[in-house]
């Protein structure tokens, strides 16, 4: 039988493709494996988000050409969004690569392995497989929406890291074009799946005992499903999914600044099930910069949601993602950043260094002009200042009792780790038999990224 690993960057998205990827080649009878080396099918699923990360797959992909020499039947594929962005260039860059497929073909992936597979054991060469959707801004919409082929099967328990937490996808692609970001050309035009088809997958999950799901899409909260004369929005959906019996909690990211509406905040609150914490990207905290991004909001309508949110839902916590360093950045305009993130208090942000994408507006439009040391000591400062909110915030623990989920092992594999509903890590001593449970902590110390709570 032969063996596949697969490799996965990138966001959530990519966990999952990667899961359907995995269960996919299961059905066709492969098996898989943790070792790189000894498999017969390696995969990598990409991720185009930063330059760092395609040059991650790049060097990776040179360090393959002795297993090629010792495996002329292995079979080596570029899978996720750099497959759709760089498509025949990874030939070129990489000629013992066999197959590219992009994210909207992912249906297409057992059916390429098994021919590959075949053709080699026969002795052949076969020729090399492209497999991408359309280039969004040069076709008609619907032949792109169309080329970007939805894939959603039922995946197999054992290809999830957790067997009691999944991820369920509720939308695909995204429309904002932020001026940034390379996901709407590689992802494709945004399309939401029928409340039924989630529905159905989550009741599917709940029966093999997940008890968490977090919903992904990158624009969550566009979640928007029209049947005749009724529009699913993701308030409605996330009331439905908590009807679903045996489920204990659900999450939902990403959420886009704009549309984090009031019907949202209140389905938050008021669903028990619902997991107390919103991921709202912020990206900066200037006007000028905004708008330079394309983002469609300004700091106020930003500071106005911030304010919306800890108002509606009691106990929330809110985390952020920034990049440092964007197109023509002044200091002046990075001490806003600095103070929308005083102001957010948020759990905890993710900072980012800017890194032009080819074919995106910003690249084309502006010069990258913000030296790497400005951008790295941008990034130090702002994750500092950030830093000492998470450990104020965290620090506000000590001495009450919280629920959490247990995950598992810590890294070091000495205590356990589990999940507040608000998205805190709580590290404490105890037996193995309690993951996959709900229990109940006391905390009793905090550092910026988790909680300590005493035995459970
Ligand atoms: N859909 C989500 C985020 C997707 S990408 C949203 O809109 O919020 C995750 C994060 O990567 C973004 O929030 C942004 O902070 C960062 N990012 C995206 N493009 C980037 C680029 N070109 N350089 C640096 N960071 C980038
Ligand atoms: Fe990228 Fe903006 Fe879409 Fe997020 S909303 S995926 S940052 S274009
Ligand atoms: Fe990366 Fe693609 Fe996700 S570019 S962040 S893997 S949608």
């Amino acid at each position: 039988m032969p063996s596949f690993y697969i490799e996965t960057l990138g966001c959530q998205m990519n966990v999952l493709d990667s899961e359907l990827a995995a269960s996919g080649l299961i059905q066709l009878g492969l098996s898989a494996t943790e070792s790189l080396r000894d498999a017969d099918v390696i995969l990598f699923n990409t991720c185009s988000i930063r330059q760092h990360a395609e040059d991650k797959v790049y060097s990776a992909l040179g360090r393959l050409t002795g297993w090629r020499e010792r495996n002329p039947g292995g079979v080596l594929g570029v899978l996720g969004c750099m497959a759709q962005k760089d498509q025949r260039l990874i030939f070129r860059r990489a000629p013992h690569v066999d197959f590219v497929l992009g994210p909207g073909q992912l249906d297409r992936l057992p059916g390429v392995v098994q021919a590959l597979l075949l053709e080699k054991t026969e002795g052949r060469i076969p020729a090399k497989e492209l497999l991408v959707s359309l280039p969004r801004l040069e076709r008609k919409h619907a032949e792109v929406v169309d080329s970007f082929r939805r894939y959603d099967p039922i995946r197999l328990p054992e290809t999830r890291l957790r067997r009691f937490q999944a991820l369920v996808r509720v939308m695909f692609g995204c429309d904002k074009f932020c001026s940034y970001c390379i996901v709407p050309s590689v992802r494709g035009p945004e399309q939401s799946r029928s409340p039924q088809e989630i529905l159905d997958e989550v009741k599917t999950l709940t029966d093999q005992g997940v008890l968490e799901i977090t919903l992904v899409g990158q624009t969550v909260n566009s979640y928007r499903f029209k049947e005749g004369e009724k529009t699913t929005r993701l308030a409605d959906l996330l009331d439905k999914i908590c009807g679903v019996d045996g489920l204990r909690r659900v999450r939902f990211v990403t959420n886009y600044p704009r549309g984090m509406d009031d019907e949202l905040l209140q389905a938050v609150r008021d669903l028990p099930k619902v997991g107390k914490h919103l991921h709202v990207p912020a990206q900066s905290g200037s006007d000028a910069v905004l708008q330079r991004m394309k983002r469609n909001y300004t700091v106020s309508d930003y500071r106005e949601l911030i304010d919306r949110i800890y108002d509606t839902i009691p106990g929330v916590s809110m985390t952020s993602d920034f990049i440092v360093g964007f197109c023509g950045e002044t200091e002046e305009e990075f001490t806003e950043t600095i103070d929308l993130v005083k102001y957010g208090r948020f759990k905890n942000s993710f900072i980012f260094k800017y890194s032009a994408r080819p074919g995106t507006k910003s690249a084309e439009l502006f010069a990258d002009d913000v030296p790497e040391p400005v951008k790295k000591r941008r990034n130090n400062e702002l994750l500092a200042v950030q830093d000492s909110i998470s450990l104020e915030m965290n620090r506000k623990f000590i001495g009450r009792k919280v629920d959490i989920l247990v995950e598992g092992p810590d890294e070091l594999g000495n205590r356990l780790t589990g999940r507040t509903s608000c998205d805190r890590v709580v590290v404490f001593d105890g037996d193995s038999t309690l993951v996959g449970t709900f229990i109940e902590l006391d905390i009793v110390d905090a550092a910026p990224f988790t909680l300590a709570a005493s035995g459970g």
